[in-house]
């Protein structure tokens, strides 16, 4: 089989993969999992009992939020209703959320005094905006040039002499050996798939692999 071909099956496996294991933007958890207490805006709902947070900052939601998510974990609940919030819940049905990520959220979506700097700017499905460009330099240049000819010092190779399709089905591997906990003989922890999404930055292969082939490929067919 050849490499191309295999790659190709690859990539078509992994996309597949990928939708199975659905992930959940903060945004969908605040309506699946908080919005039936504390409304569709934030605004709360006395006949649950549930507070407004469209009122709160974004340091007191990320310290509730720490909060609850940590005497949720426990057992019992306190004096608190804290078992609404249980993360054992939450985490059984995938919903699981950091709660800077969460605080951000409600803090940018619902709070109308909320002063935002610009990297914390949402787009509609809750996930930060950056761009391709902006994880390219922030992520990768600092090994692979940002120019992508290499840097020899850290074994990353040159990458603006690749195809797009080549990009992509590389990308697609890296990504999903990424996600295995330990690396592999090549060093695909450098793309760990986890560390990327701590850090917001994830991104999809294919707008990756044109992002380097139209930008740093000199040869590359618009
Ligand atoms: C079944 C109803 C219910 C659901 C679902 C629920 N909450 Fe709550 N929440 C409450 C109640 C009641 C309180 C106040 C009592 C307490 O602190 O436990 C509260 C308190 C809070 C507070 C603290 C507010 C303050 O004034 O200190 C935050 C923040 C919060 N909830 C966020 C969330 C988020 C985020 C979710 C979704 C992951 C969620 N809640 C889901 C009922 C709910
Ligand atoms: C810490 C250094 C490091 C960082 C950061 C890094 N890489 Fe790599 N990259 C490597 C090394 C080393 C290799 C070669 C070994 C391997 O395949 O893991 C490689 C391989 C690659 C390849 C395959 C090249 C080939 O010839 O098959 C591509 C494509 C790639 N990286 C893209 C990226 C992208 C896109 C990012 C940013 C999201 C990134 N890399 C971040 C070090 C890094």
């Amino acid at each position: 089989m050849s490499k191309k071909f295999f790659y190709a099956i690859l990539a078509l496996f992994v996309s597949t993969s990928f939708s199975w294991a659905k992930e959940y933007s903060v945004a969908q958890v605040y309506t699946n999992m908080c919005s039936k207490c504390h409304g569709d805006h934030a605004q709360g709902n006395p006949e649950k009992k549930a507070p407004a947070l469209n009122d709160m900052s974004k340091g007191e939601l990320a310290y509730s939020l720490f909060d609850l998510v940590a005497n949720g974990s426990q057992s019992s609940g306190s004096s608190h209703e804290v078992m609404e919030h249980n993360q054992k819940k939450i985490a059984a049905k995938g919903m699981t959320y950091h709660p800077d990520d969460m605080a951000l959220y409600i803090y940018a979506t619902f709070n109308k005094n909320a002063k935002l700097s610009q990297k914390d700017e949402f787009t509609s499905d809750g996930s930060k905006v950056y761009s391709v460009a902006d994880i390219y330099k922030r992520m990768c240049s600092k090994c692979h040039g940002i120019d992508g000819t290499g840097i020899a010092e850290k074994k990353a190779p040159a990458i603006n002499d690749m195809t797009k399709n080549e990009l992509e089905a590389t990308l697609y591997d890296l990504q999903s050996d990424g996600y295995q906990s330990s690396g592999s003989q090549h060093e695909v922890m450098s793309h760990n798939q986890s560390k990327i999404e701590e850090k917001g930055m994830r991104y999809h292969p294919e707008d990756m692999a044109s992002y380097i082939y139209y930008n740093l490929n000199p040869d590359a067919k618009k």
